[in-house]
């Protein structure tokens, strides 16, 4: 009789204690899934707290570019609407997932990019105050060495609280920023 309260009780601490980690295990998850559906809003948790810049996710954006506001930002002032038809229509910060180092190690900017970089640019389009526009260069060796390897594709959404989707991609993009060519094709240079 006392074997079999003995067995009883410590079945019941063995369900207990697997109770207890299996919930803290799936509220984790939860959480997780929260912050990865919690799109645009910053991630409130005490590790962003610690870190000087919260981590920005767009919806509908590919996962590499996650954070991409920590990234170095090529220009110092936000890049003004190009008046009488703006390619990329808005006000614009162009961010690269480099180092100062990596790309201007003696102070000035070298050219080309190295492989695996990847260039982004956001635009908050007129007179809205959330990010319409994301246009990404992606350097990856081999995928299209007649442009320096470069692969060019943009996103688009129309309202703050939907996600993102592809726009165009390819030739229609290389075609004008081959004017750059001698830059590797990128037009904002590191100021
Ligand atoms: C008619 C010319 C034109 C076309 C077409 C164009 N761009 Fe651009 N792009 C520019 C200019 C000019 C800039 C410089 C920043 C600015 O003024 O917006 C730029 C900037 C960028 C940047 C930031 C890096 C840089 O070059 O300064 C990215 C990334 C980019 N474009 C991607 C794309 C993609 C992807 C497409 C195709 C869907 C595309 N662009 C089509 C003219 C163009």
């Amino acid at each position: 009789m006392r074997t079999q309260t003995r067995n009883l009780l410590s079945n019941l601490t063995i369900t207990l204690i697997t109770c207890l980690l299996f919930t803290s295990c799936a509220e984790k998850q939860l959480e997780e899934i929260i912050e990865q559906q919690d799109g645009e809003k910053t991630m409130d948790t005490a590790e962003s707290v610690q870190t000087a810049e919260p981590v920005v996710v767009l919806p509908g954006l590919p996962a590499d570019v996650a954070g991409y506001t920590q990234w170095l930002k090529l220009n110092t002032e936000p890049i003004p609407l190009v008046a009488g038809g703006d390619p990329h229509n808005g006000t614009k910060n162009v961010y690269v997932n480099k180092t100062r180092e990596d790309i201007a190690s003696n102070g000035e900017q070298q050219f080309p990019y190295p492989d695996g970089s990847i260039v982004i640019k956001e635009a908050y389009r007129p007179g809205k105050d959330y990010v319409g526009l994301i246009a990404i260069m992606r350097k990856k060796a081999g995928v299209d060495p007649d442009h320096n390897d470069w692969e060019f594709i943009e996103y688009t959404r129309n309202a703050a609280d939907t996600e993102f989707g592809v726009i165009a991609e390819g030739r229609i993009c290389w075609g004008c920023h081959a004017r750059v060519e001698d830059i590797d094709y990128v037009f904002t240079e590191l100021e």
